[in-house]
């Protein structure tokens, strides 16, 4: 979307992985603005602090949004101010149709209701409320007979209306193919169904993202959704091909763990600066699959300055030696080659790169044009 935003992928925390519908409060935001300051990860690039689905409380006689008093009893324009004096920005969440998923699944405690007929009144109290992003989710909205392409593009059009710059994240899980049409729409579409923490879901999403690379650009991501870094089931070695391959994929990287407990290792990782920086790249190309084999994936991703970024994902189930060469990468000239994760140049014999790696882990490399 031309919206001006978004240039690169975003970058932040969003409060669904860590704590779904059940604990999601204004305390759990505040402390996950609190530790990405505390813990550097505002330095390293993470931005926006989003409250996902549940805050809501009802509608009032004005037919404003309130938020929920009991876990939300400061109101929304407070918790706003509080992420941005913390130098961070504010993202909240709605849907096009009348009630979210909270509220048509059965077992949540909070009955979220939608923006259907109130689009603007909503969109000028997010701008009022000082929102930066603004999530908007499908869930059942079609059980409202609303048109999904309209329906996501009337909030894109009652956000401009307002003034206020607002990042503008659709989810539809890539039912109707949104990198078809999200780039006149949105900044960010997500394209598959919810992420779980454990490998195969990572895994088979980013199978899912290896067609979909001519769809991303500064302005407008594929968005294979919010990362489970730190949760569930996941090993270091798979949270590390997680946080690597969402970096090879120019994806959002939206933190979905509970900061305030992150654990050394794991820091490591989601503050990798080389790691970010592929993420970050301006010229905004999503990697290409250049090789896909039972047990291993080579992919690359074109950077500025003639750089290339490379990714070995061990996808299978033991250690493995990773391999690939310039001429496979179909890059020429000579290179300095660099592991991203460690900084460490790489030798590179005859225009060959790679490594042992551990199953399910990724190395991943920068290669820079040298002598030129
Ligand atoms: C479905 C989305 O895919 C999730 O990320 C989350 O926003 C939930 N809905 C909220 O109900």
């Amino acid at each position: 979307l031309d919206n001006g935003l978004a240039r690169t992928p975003p970058m932040g925390w969003n409060s669904w992985n860590q704590v779904k519908c059940y604990d999601v409060s204004e305390q759990v935001v505040k402390d996950a603005a609190d530790a990405i300051v505390d813990s550097g990860l505002r330095e390293a690039g993470y931005e926006y602090v989003v409250v996902d689905d549940c805050w809501q409380g009802g509608r009032g006689a004005d037919g404003r949004l309130f938020s929920d008093p009991e876990r939300f009893p400061s109101g929304i324009a407070a918790l706003a101010d509080y992420v941005h004096a913390r130098g961070l920005k504010f993202g909240i969440y709605s849907v096009p149709g009348s009630l979210t998923c909270a509220n048509t699944w059965d077992n949540y405690p909070v009955r979220g209701i939608g923006s259907l007929g109130y689009e603007q009144v909503d969109a000028d109290a997010f701008a009022a409320w000082g929102v930066d992003y603004l999530k908007y989710d499908w869930c059942q909205a079609e059980r409202d007979g609303i048109e999904r392409q309209a329906a996501f593009a009337e909030m894109r059009d009652a956000l401009a209306a307002t003034g206020r710059p607002i990042v503008y994240s659709i989810s539809e899980y890539g039912e109707t193919q949104p990198w078809q049409w999200g780039p006149d729409i949105a900044n960010l579409w997500r394209t598959t169904s919810d992420i779980a923490p454990n490998w195969s879901a990572v895994s088979s999403i980013i199978e899912r993202q290896a067609e979909l690379a001519p769809h991303a650009g500064p302005g407008g991501w594929n968005d294979p959704d919010m990362l489970q870094i730190g949760n569930g089931s996941l090993t270091p070695a798979e949270n590390r091909s997680h946080f690597a391959m969402w970096a090879m994929l120019a994806s959002p990287l939206m933190l979905g763990t509970d900061l305030t407990a992150l654990d050394a290792e794991t820091r490591e990782i989601v503050a990798n600066r080389s790691v970010i920086a592929i993420d970050q790249d301006p010229l905004g190309r999503q990697a290409e699959r250049i090789r896909r084999e039972a047990g291993y994936d080579v992919w690359r991703k074109e950077l500025t300055g003639g750089r290339y970024a490379v990714a070995l994902l061990n996808t299978g189930g033991a250690s493995a030696d990773l391999r690939t060469t310039f001429t496979e990468l179909g890059v020429t000239g000579r290179y300095r080659v660099t592991d991203a994760w460690t900084g460490q140049v790489q030798g590179q014999a005859g225009g060959r790169i790679g490594t042992s790696v551990a199953s399910h882990d990724t190395a991943l490399y920068v290669l820079t044009p040298v002598g030129r």
